[in-house]
C-alpha cells in the first residue's frame, strides 16, 4: 500500500507510545533524530528503506580518484558496467577471465555494498568463438557459461541478470532472433535452471529495456514471467533497465513495475539514466525514484554509470554528477525521494526482533556500536540498540548512517554455540539471515539457528547460534512493521 508517511516516522511514533505507555518518565531516554533524519548520500537514504542505490562501474576508471570516491561516499551498490559479460569473462572457450571484475566486487565488498552481476547471458558482446558455435553445441557452451560465471561469485552476487535482452522490440511481444534463441525457445529458463544451481542464494533477474510502462514489450516478458513462476523455473526478480530520456512517457511506469511485484518477484531499476537537462531531467528521475518507493518489491536503483564524463550516452549528459562530478539537479531530486520513504521495507520489515520464548527483544548490550559485541535479550523498549532491519540483502542490521552494524556470528563462526554479534557490514553469508515460517531465524552461511543460550529467559540472556532443534528459544517475531 502506498502511504504518505515514511515508515521510520511512522515507526517512531509507534515507540514513543509505547514508551510512554509503558516505561517510567525517567526511562524515556529516546534518541533524537538519528533514525529519522534525512539521510544526506544515496546509499543511506536508499537503505532507510531497505532498499540499495548502485551505480554501474567500468574497471577502466578506477584510476580516477574522484570517480571512485563519489562511488564509494554516495552508493552503497555497484553493476560492473562491463567486466562480467561474457567476451570479458570467457574469451577462449573454458578459459575464464575475471581480473576486472574481481577488482570491482573486491571494492565493493569492502565496504558491505549490494552487487549486481550483469549479465550472464545477452547477444551482444560475446566472444568470438560463440559465432562459430549453433544448436546442441551452443546451447552446452551457454550453460557451462552460466555455471562457471556464477560459481565463481557464488555468495557474493545479491542479483545476477542471468538473462539480458532477449525480447524483441515492436508490438509483437516476441522473443528476439539471437544466436541463443536459435537454440531452442527454452534456452531462457535453462539458463536460470543452471544458475539457480551454481548460486542458489543469488536473486535470479530477467533485465530488459523499452519496458518501461505497460506495452507490447513488457507484457511478453510479463507473460514469461508468470508462465515461469506457475510453471516452478527459478525467477526471483526482473530488472527494468531504465535508458530514459526528459520526455519520456512515465503514465504506466508505477502500475507496470507493480503488475510485475504483483506475479511475486521483486523488481530493480537496473540501468538508469535519462537523457536531457534542468528541470525536465530531474523531473524524469525523481518520479523513477518514487515509484520504486512506493512499490514494496521494488528492491534498489543503480544508475548506469556515475558522472556524465564516462557514461555510455554522454552526449546526452543523463547521469547524477557532471563531467566535473558536481552534483546535478538530478541527484537532490533522487535524494529528496528517496528520503520521502516508500511503501514498505522491501527486505521484509522493521523493528523489534522478540524472543518467543521470553518475550524480550534482541538487544545489542548498552548500545553499543563496538564490533563484536554479544547480542543479549532484553525488556522490549524500542531504542536504537533494539530497531532491526532486514535489508534487500538479507542482512539485520542495527543502527543507522556510519553506526549501521550487521548481525553476525563471532569472527564469522559457523560452529553450534557461536555467539551472535554485531559487526561492519560486509556483504557475507555469515551476515544473511533467512527469517522461516516457523520463527526460526537461519544463519545462510552455516544453516545454524538463532538462539536464546540455554533457554535461558531472563534479562541480559546471551544469544548465540545452534542447531535447530524447535524449541520456542529459536522462535522469534519480527521485525515486521
Ligand atoms: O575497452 C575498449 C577499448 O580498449 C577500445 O579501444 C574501444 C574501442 O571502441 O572499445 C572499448 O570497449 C568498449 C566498452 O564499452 C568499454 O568502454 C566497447 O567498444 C563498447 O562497445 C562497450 O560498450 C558498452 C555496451 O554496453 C556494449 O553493448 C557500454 O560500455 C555499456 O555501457 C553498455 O551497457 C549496456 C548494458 O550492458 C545492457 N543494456 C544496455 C546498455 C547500454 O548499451
Amino acid at each position: 500500500m502506498i502511504s504518505s508517511s515514511p515508515p521510520r516516522r511512522r515507526l517512531r511514533a509507534a515507540v514513543v507510545a509505547l514508551a510512554t505507555a509503558v516505561l517510567p518518565a525517567t526511562a524515556l531516554v529516546l534518541s533524537t533524530g538519528s533514525s529519522e533524519a534525512a539521510a544526506s548520500t544515496l546509499g543511506a537514504a536508499a537503505a532507510q528503506t531497505g532498499r540499495y542505490y548502485g551505480a554501474a562501474i567500468s574497471a577502466g576508471h578506477l584510476n580516477d580518484s574522484t570517480y571512485v570516491s563519489t562511488w564509494q561516499n554516495e552508493y552503497n551498490g555497484v553493476t560492473p558496467e562491463n567486466e562480467m559479460k561474457w567476451d570479458a569473462t570467457e574469451p577462449s572457450r573454458n578459459s575464464f577471465s575475471y581480473g576486472n571484475a574481481d577488482r570491482i566486487v573486491s571494492l565493493a565488498r569492502g565496504r558491505g555494498m549490494t552487487i549486481r552481476g550483469h549479465t550472464l547471458l545477452w547477444h551482444a558482446q560475446q566472444p568470438g568463438w560463440v559465432s562459430g558455435l549453433s544448436g546442441s553445441d551452443l546451447r552446452s557452451a551457454m550453460l557451462n557459461h552460466v555455471t562457471q560465471v556464477a560459481t565463481h561469485y557464488r555468495g557474493q552476487i545479491y542479483a545476477w541478470d542471468v538473462v539480458n535482452e532477449a525480447f524483441a522490440d515492436g508490438n509483437g511481444g516476441g522473443r528476439r532472433d539471437s544466436n541463443l534463441q536459435r537454440t531452442g525457445n527454452d534456452w531462457i529458463e535453462a539458463a536460470f535452471r543452471a544458475a539457480r544451481s551454481a548460486d542458489p542464494n543469488a536473486k535470479l533477474c530477467y533485465n530488459d529495456y523499452n519496458t518501461d510502462g505497460v506495452n507490447a514489450k513488457s507484457t511478453g516478458i510479463y507473460n514469461m514471467v508468470a508462465d515461469f513462476k506457475n510453471r516452478g523455473v527459478p525467477i526471483d526478480c526482473v530488472g527494468f533497465q531504465s535508458h530514459l530520456s526528459s520526455s519520456s512517457n512515465m503514465s504506466s511506469y508505477q502500475s507496470n513495475l507493480q503488475r510485475f511485484a504483483n506475479l511475486g518477484v521483486d523488481v530493480q531499476i537496473t540501468e538508469l539514466d535519462v537523457g536531457g537537462s534542468g528541470s525536465g531531467q530531474a523531473n524524469v528521475f525523481g518520479q523513477v525514484t518514487q515509484a520504486c518507493m512506493a512499490v514494496s518489491r521494488c528492491t534498489g536503483i543503480t544508475t548506469w554509470g556515475v558522472t556524465d564524463k564516462y557514461s555510455w550516452r554522454a552526449g546526452d549528459t543523463p547521469l547524477l554528477f557532471d563531467g566535473n562530478f558536481n552534483k546535478k539537479q538530478d541527484y537532490t531530486s533522487v535524494l529528496n525521494a528517496l528520503n520521502s520513504g516508500g511503501g514498505g521495507n522491501p527486505g521484509g520489515g522493521t523493528g523489534l526482533l522478540r524472543s518467543a520464548s521470553s518475550t524480550r527483544c534482541l538487544d545489542v548490550p548498552g548500545s553499543s556500536t563496538t564490533a563484536g559485541t554479544q547480542l543479549q535479550i532484553w525488556d522490549c523498549h524500542g531504542q536504537t540498540n533494539q530497531q532491526w532491519v532486514r535489508t534487500s540483502s538479507n542482512e539485520l542490521t542495527v543502527y543507522t548512517g556510519s553506526s549501521v552494524r550487521c548481525l553476525d556470528t563471532a569472527n564469522g563462526g559457523t560452529s553450534a554455540g557461536t555467539a551472535a554479534v554485531i559487526a561492519n557490514c560486509n556483504g557475507g553469508n555469515n551476515q544473511k539471515w533467512n527469517s522461516n515460517s516457523s520463527g526460526t531465524i537461519t544463519n545462510v552461511q552455516s544453516g545454524l539457528c538463532l538462539d536464546v543460550n540455554n533457554a535461558a529467559t531472563a534479562n541480559g540472556s546471551t544469544v548465540i547460534v545452534w542447531t535447530c532443534n524447535g524449541q520456542t528459544n529459536q522462535q522469534w517475531a519480527g521485525p515486521t512493521s
